[in-house]
């Protein structure tokens, strides 16, 4: 394994990621949100519109996940104006899972945060994503709330609250 992550600068890049988040999202979610939810949450937050949105007016940075040289998995990070750090997007591709990858992630998120100045980094993630939520357990992160977030068009995300002290 020779993992590297690397900030998200260009244009090109992040439509490279926009192209593996489609991807990743249409595997990882089947069985716990609708296909028709799929599709609308990638459009919504995961298609390139969306993302350089993120990027040039909310705050957000993206990081490209490599193995080898190949692009298999994305971050997607914010600074909020207290003293938390936003953990928004954890993503592996699937061949890539169970590898100790998430860690080297994670650990990245931790030192971007600890970089940033900020105290705790906090995440949201569906309740029915059982693995996602073993990994984060197993790191050390601690369920801190739940929360049923509005996103339109009839949908909702069902979250728990993640939090992991610095
Ligand atoms: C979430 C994700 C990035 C984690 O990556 P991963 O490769 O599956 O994680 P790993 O297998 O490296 O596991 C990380 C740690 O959790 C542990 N773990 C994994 N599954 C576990 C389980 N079911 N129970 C207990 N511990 C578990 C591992 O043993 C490992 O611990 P270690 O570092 O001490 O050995 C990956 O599963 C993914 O991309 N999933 C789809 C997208 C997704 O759901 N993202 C999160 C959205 S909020």
């Amino acid at each position: 394994m020779s993992v590297d992550i690397t900030k998200v600068k260009y244009l090109p890049e992040l439509r490279s990621v926009a192209e593996l988040a489609e991807e990743i999202w249409n595997e990882c979610f089947q069985g716990i949100i609708s296909q028709e939810q799929i599709d609308y949450m990638v459009e919504k937050f995961q298609s390139l519109e969306a993302m350089c949105d993120q990027v040039e007016k909310q705050n957000y940075q993206y990081l490209a996940v490599r193995d080898g040289g190949e692009l298999c998995g994305y971050i997607a990070v914010k600074p909020e104006e207290d003293d938390r750090f936003f953990l928004s997007k954890l993503y592996l591709r699937a061949d890539k899972r169970g590898q100790g990858i998430a860690r080297t992630m994670l650990e990245r998120v931790f030192q971007e945060a600890r970089n940033a100045g900020k105290k705790s980094v906090y995440l949201t993630v569906n309740k029915h994503n059982d693995r996602a939520v073993a990994v984060y357990k197993k790191i050390g992160f601690e369920l801190t709330d739940s929360v049923v977030t509005d996103i339109g068009s009839g949908f909702v995300m069902d979250d728990y609250i993640f939090t992991y002290v610095l």
